[in-house]
């Protein structure tokens, strides 16, 4: 078989919303969830106590669930305990690890409900949002378990050409520390902590501070599959528990996802360290554009524009962030895409036709609302939605689109429902391909083109990890769209692809002779 098919692997099929009994089955379970009181802790305690901190939804600032930092003490002790279990978990073998990550989707997708539950309190997602959010977590684990069951079944014969038989075999590299940031609060979190287990790693996870009690009911899940609890543990914390992952020197590697300023910070870390050397995996931000030529279908540009930007509150590594529109077609375009914007519903996620919920907490508005001012002080032309009355309570950011000359006029990536939009001559498409590339980050790129031979120029000189031509450019699906960027957007392997668990694995060759 090609490598990147697995017969009888299918991906999750979610909840249909469309679907009125299967809608009302969720509401039901949801308002059952609504009266927990989740508190997320570490799963090995160096000592008993510890503040609760209090966690606030971000759309009505109520404190919805509370969580323990683990202590440096904490930490140290993970890291102990998963050492000395994990050269039983790789002796394992790859067959049964794959039955407990099995084992561990199916409790997944059986407390769907309650994971959606949590994905809303703490991060805010909205009901469609949270349903693909645990879709893809249980995508991860069944493809890296199917991975685990083909990469780890029997070593690889390799020829011998001096009559010497050599067998090459993927093992364990040791502890993986995975810390992973709060826009997919399950599904990051639990990808690359199920790629490192299915690979024969221990795992010390750390969720982002924001989102630390989803986290933890998936792990108390993963355990109730028969995943030992000194293989895979949580240790909730901000940048502090982290750092002081990533410098302990019993950490074999890193799985790393969120910004581009912590994946520097954590390689700096990690280069500091003596001894072995670390593995560093990290998919990090993007300054994502998408083009759009004189061919291209105006209603379809206007659906996969207003989606690729502001569907999930524009807090998607993926999600748009520079639109380029060719001049000749730009003013009708842009006011298709203006009259789409207005429609957009902006609110509170638990109702079913909120489009646009809010951002993740007081900061990261700041930030939003900081450069969405600065741009208007510079004379950029601005563009917002009034926000509604009942937003005043949450972390809301109006939807925002903001003219420029090119992304050269920005300088970072702007983590939010802002939409930036350029135009280009006939004819500019290759400077365009270039100022694009010279950013230096290369995660996703958008193109509505009906021409062939465009299609390929940009194929061909856009530096990008994903490429989605006439669609829109978020919601890549485990399987068939393997997921990351390179350059300032990650260090590869593509997240849900048929490379990314080998790079969880150290190769050893035997050669035994006659
Ligand atoms: P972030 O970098 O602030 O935090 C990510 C994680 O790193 C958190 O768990 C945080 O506690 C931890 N951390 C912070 N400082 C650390 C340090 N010094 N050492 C170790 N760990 C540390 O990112 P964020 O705000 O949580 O997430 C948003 C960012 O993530 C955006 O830039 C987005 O583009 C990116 N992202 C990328 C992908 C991808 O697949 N490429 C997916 C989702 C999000
Ligand atoms: N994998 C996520 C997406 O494609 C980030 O939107």
């Amino acid at each position: 078989l090609p490598r990147n098919i697995y017969p009888n692997r299918r991906n999750s099929a979610g909840v249909d919303i469309a679907h009125p009994p299967e809608l009302a089955e969720l509401r039901e379970k949801l308002a059952y969830w609504r009266r927990d009181d989740p508190v997320a802790t570490p799963t090995l305690r160096a000592s008993v106590g510890g503040e609760r901190i209090a966690i606030c939804a971000p759309q009505t600032g109520k404190v919805v669930g509370h969580w323990v930092e683990s202590t440096e003490t904490d930490v140290d002790l993970a890291v102990a305990r998963a050492v000395t279990a994990q050269p039983a978990w790789d002796a394992l073998g790859g067959e049964a690890r794959a039955e407990m990550l099995v084992r561990a989707s199916d409790l997944l997708e059986e407390n769907t409900a309650r994971l959606i539950d949590l994905c809303r309190r703490e991060a805010g997602k909205t009901l469609t949002d949270a349903i693909l959010e645990v879709r893809e977590a249980v995508d991860f684990l069944r493809y890296y378990a199917c991975e685990a069951r083909m990469l780890f079944a029997a070593p690889l014969p390799l020829p011998g050409p001096t009559g010497e038989q050599n067998l090459l075999r993927l093992v364990g590299r040791g502890v993986f520390a995975t810390i992973s940031p709060w826009n997919f609060p399950l599904a990051i979190f639990m990808g690359p902590a199920a790629a490192a287990l299915a690979a024969g790693n221990c795992v010390i996870a750390k969720p982002a501070q924001q989102t630390p009690l989803i986290a933890a009911l998936a792990i108390e899940l993963c355990h109730q599959a028969g995943i030992p609890r000194d293989v895979l543990q949580l240790v909730p914390g901000g940048g502090k528990v982290g750092a002081a992952l990533t410098a302990n020197p019993q950490i074999t590697g890193v799985a790393f996802t969120g910004s581009t300023r912590t994946a520097h910070a954590i390689n700096r870390s990690l280069a500091a360290r003596e001894g072995a050397i670390p593995t560093l995996i990290a998919e990090t931000g993007g300054q994502n554009a998408m083009i759009v030529d004189s061919s291209a279908l105006p209603e379809q540009v206007t659906r996969d524009v207003v989606g690729s930007a502001f569907q999930s509150a524009g807090q998607r590594c993926s999600a748009l962030r520079v639109l380029y529109l060719q001049d000749d077609v730009a003013d009708e375009m842009l006011d298709m895409i203006k009259g789409a914007f207005r429609a957009l519903t902006i609110g509170d996620p638990a109702d079913l036709d909120t489009d646009v919920g809010p951002v993740i907490d007081a900061d990261a508005k700041e930030r939003l609302e900081a450069h969405v001012a600065d741009m208007a002080d510079h004379g950029f032309p601005v563009w917002r939605r009034s926000l509604p009355g009942d937003c005043e309570h949450g972390h809301f950011v109006s939807p925002t689109i903001i003219e420029i000359g090119s992304i050269l006029d920005l300088d970072e990536e702007h983590f939010g429902p802002i939409l930036h939009v350029a135009r280009f001559p006939s004819g500019g498409m290759g400077q365009v391909i270039d100022d694009i590339n010279s950013t230096g980050y290369g995660l996703t790129l958008g193109l509505h083109s009906r021409i062939e031979e465009v299609r390929r120029f940009v194929e061909s000189r856009a530096k990008v990890g994903n490429f989605y031509v006439n669609r829109n450019q978020i919601g890549a699906v485990v399987g068939s769209q393997p997921f990351g960027g390179e350059g300032k957007s990650g260090t590869g392997p593509k997240a849900g692809g048929p490379h990314y668990v080998a790079r969880f694995a150290t190769e050893r060759v035997t050669t035994i002779d006659t």
